[in-house]
């Protein structure tokens, strides 16, 4: 019988627990052993783990976060660590690790990977989608439709009081997040860290504004693109106007994950188990194109995934 593994890693995101109970449940259907190790690296240094039935991931598919619990592990940089690490996984899951995380991760299960020889597999979940070889990781769905339920309210009180918002959304140093949901939301700017901004050419539009019959703006900025307090203090001053900011926050990263953040995690759950079922390692599963994709570890691991700028022009155009 094959022993496996499974862990989260990173920053939680929503369809991380559908992804868990897709791996276990297709473990179990392939006759597999599975292991369920808690707090992601911490768990496999810790030997702190759980062994995983059917019924142990029974109504989750519609939780967000993680029932194997989440940490981030500075630990697992030092070899020592991983050492014993890969001594703990060839004891109690040798034939395979399943690593649901974000692009962090992805690198630590490629080096793993290397260093063990034990297959490893990613699946790519964060809602940064900022992981090279996916178009999409589990969460970022969930994450995009929680920013823009807020900054549809957002836009209500700023069209009424006919207010300046700036809306910072998660990321990290990337734009994904900020620029999906900056297009969906119609924002009237949308500033990412890969296109450099200048807060003067911002202030330049909004004083046209008034000719253009405008009386309010929101602007929707990665948390990565730079200090949104700051833009605020300046644009107010020189505007005389009120300029609020809204810093959504960690509610991105929970919820109830949607309907394409379920699915990819059934595929991608199901893709993962039936790789080491046919002992294939250095693979992370994948969505490109609209189809599953197997893409070799490595590439997250080393490539940085590139952002559409086209969609910034589109949108300038149709928030005019
Ligand atoms: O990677 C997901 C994410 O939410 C980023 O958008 C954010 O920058 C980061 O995690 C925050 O991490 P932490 O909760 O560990 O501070």
């Amino acid at each position: 019988m094959k022993r496996i593994g499974v862990i989260t890693t990173g920053g939680d995101a929503p369809g991380m627990n559908a992804a868990i109970r897709s791996v276990v449940r297709t473990a179990h259907y392939f006759g597999m052993d599975i292991t369920g190790f808690k707090r992601g690296w911490w768990g496999l240094i810790e030997r702190d783990y759980i062994k995983m039935n059917l019924r142990s991931v029974s109504g989750i598919i519609n939780r967000g976060g993680t029932i194997l619990k989440t940490v981030r592990c500075p630990k697992f940089k030092k070899k020592y660590y991983r050492n014993i690490a890969i001594r703990n996984l060839k004891d109690l899951a040798p034939d395979g690790l399943i690593v649901i995380g974000g692009n962090g991760s992805m690198r630590a299960a490629f080096t793993l990977y290397k260093e063990s020889k034990v297959h490893v597999i990613g699946i790519p979940a964060s809602i940064d989608n900022d992981i090279a070889g996916t178009d999409e990781t589990i969460g970022f769905d969930t994450a995009i439709n929680t920013a823009l339920y807020a900054i549809d309210k957002i836009r209500d009180t700023a069209t009424s009081h006919e207010r300046i918002f700036i809306v910072e959304v998660m990321g990290r140093d990337r734009g994904f997040l900020a620029l999906n949901v900056g297009v969906a939301s119609g924002a009237e700017f949308i500033l990412i860290p890969e296109i450099k901004w200048d807060k003067y050419e911002i202030l330049k539009e909004i004083k046209t504004f008034e000719e253009r019959g405008k009386t309010s703006a929101l602007i929707v900025m990665a948390e990565g693109a730079g200090d949104s307090i700051e833009l605020a203090k300046f644009l107010e001053k020189k505007l005389s106007l009120p300029v609020r900011v809204s810093k959504l926050g960690y509610i991105q990263r929970g919820g109830s994950p949607t309907v394409d953040s379920r699915l990819l995690a059934s595929i991608f759950g199901y893709e993962a188990v039936k790789l080491l079922k046919e002992n294939k390692g250095g693979i992370m599963v994948a969505w490109v194109n609209d189809r599953l994709k197997f893409v070799p570890l490595s590439y997250p691991a080393e490539k940085k995934k590139k952002i559409t700028k086209s969609l910034i022009k589109l949108s300038k155009l149709l928030s005019r």
